[in-house]
């Protein structure tokens, strides 16, 4: 595997540059509303994406072009890119990463009879497309350390109906790929990569989205590069492309010819406006993967050594995007969650809790096994219980930023002394 060069753009626009908030004092109530580069007027929200000048030229360009016997030239342009900047063979763009992963588990032929292991902790759309191709989703604990799953969460899940185990880089972090590639070579499963949330991640000089037989990426509007809704799947396996490829065009294979279905597949494209603002997002990743560290260092400045919380400890310099900053909430502030969030709330600050474990969603009450797996599955219980997901988005300003951890700093310590 070689190497993945990190080209470095001119920066044109960032939010910081914008001149601050006259009004340095912390404010009762925080709005975005001169600080965030959409301007949307909101409440600092838990994650907005940083769109400059470069972005809307480029959908701009698209939405004048991109029509008729150009249609698609964007997407295929962000499917090239991006297919290069991870090191992969094949990309294929999607409207959505839950519709990727959907395609993985069809390309890969999983479905009744067979079982597919993913995280307890996790956001629903890596599990959903398991149940939607027919197939058994079994829930794994996580481990605490990086919130992903590891060899040693798996390995007794393993049956002789487990197909596929999709691995999670859980915000933006990544577990020991090493480790579970072997592994899963070693029993023949397929692995599926569910990078959504860490474009941009990399670890000894492997970017996230290159590892597993195949791997997706979401590019909702609360990633850390977006084109509004989207997704794409990435594999260096033909088949796989040529399978997924075909089932995302409504069963038309990509050589086949024109408006000749040769079978019933889903409809699955990205648009160019997507593909436009995908491309250009990608071009900015080094940069805005440098923001991403910088919110995070903004809350660790402010946040170290307050009581009753502590930085999510999964935040590893070189090994995560730092997706989404997560406070671990300790005694007191653990019983008094929804009171701290709605304070945040009246203060102008969005946070929610960690993400509920899949085992104990009433989707998934009819899965067999799901009341087991519920009580086992410590660490993602934990997670959500304690978790505290955070303003940090790349679009928002850095001093609006401290702001925030000093208003949830100031109602910690208010909280601890009551
Ligand atoms: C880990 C993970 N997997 C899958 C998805 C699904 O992506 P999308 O919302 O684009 O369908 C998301 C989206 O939030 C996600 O966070």
């Amino acid at each position: 595997m070689t190497n993945v060069a990190l080209v470095k753009l001119p920066l044109r626009h960032r939010s910081g540059d914008r001149p601050e908030p006259a009004n340095e004092k912390i404010a009762p109530v925080l709005t975005s509303t001169t600080t965030s580069t959409t301007g949307a007027p909101t409440t600092i929200p838990i994650a907005e994406p940083w769109i400059d000048d470069s972005d809307v030229a480029e959908v701009a360009a698209a939405v004048r072009t991109s029509w008729g016997v150009n249609a698609y030239k964007y997407t295929r342009l962000f499917e090239a890119d991006v297919a290069e900047r991870l090191d992969r063979r094949f990309a294929l763009s999607t409207c959505s990463g839950s519709a990727a992963i959907h395609l993985a588990m069809l390309a890969a032929e999983i479905g009744p009879g067979d079982e597919v292991i993913v995280p307890d902790a996790t956001w629903i759309g890596s599990a959903a497309p398991v149940v939607w191709v027919g197939a058994t989703p079994v829930f794994a604990d996580v481990e605490a350390a990086n919130g992903c799953l590891s060899v040693e969460t798996i390995r007794h899940l393993v049956t002789p109906r487990t197909k596929a185990v999709v691995v999670v880089d859980l915000m933006g972090n990544l577990p020991d790929w090493d480790a579970l590639e072997a592994f899963c070579k070693q029993r023949g499963l397929i692995l599926i990569e569910d990078a959504a949330q860490a474009m941009g991640a990399h670890i000894e000089g492997r970017m996230a989205g290159s590892f597993g037989h195949m791997s997706i990426f979401s590019f909702a509007g609360n990633k850390t590069i977006t084109s509004g809704e989207g997704g794409v799947l990435l594999t260096d396996d033909p088949g796989f492309y040529r399978r997924a490829a075909t089932l995302r065009d409504h069963g038309k294979a990509p050589d086949g010819l024109p408006m000749y279905q040769t079978e019933i597949g889903q409809r699955y494209r990205m648009s160019d406006l997507q593909g436009a603002l995908a491309r250009a997002q990608l071009r900015r990743l080094d940069d805005i993967v440098e923001r991403k560290r910088e919110v995070l260092g903004v809350y660790r400045s402010v946040l170290s050594n307050v009581p009753g919380l502590r930085m999510n400890p999964g935040y590893e310099e070189d090994r995560s995007v730092f997706w989404m900053t997560t406070a671990m909430l300790e005694e007191p502030l653990v019983t008094r969650r929804a009171e701290l969030v709605k304070r945040l709330a009246d203060a102008g600050v969005s946070s929610r809790p960690f993400f509920y474990p899949l085992s104990s969603l009433p989707a998934f009450a009819k899965v067999p096994g799901v009341a087991e797996w519920a009580a086992a599955n410590r660490n993602a219980h934990d997670l959500h219980h304690r978790g505290l997901c955070l303003p940090s988005g790349p679009g928002t300003d850095l001093a609006m930023i401290r702001k925030v951890a000093e208003i949830l700093r100031n109602l910690a310590i208010e909280m601890v002394a009551e």
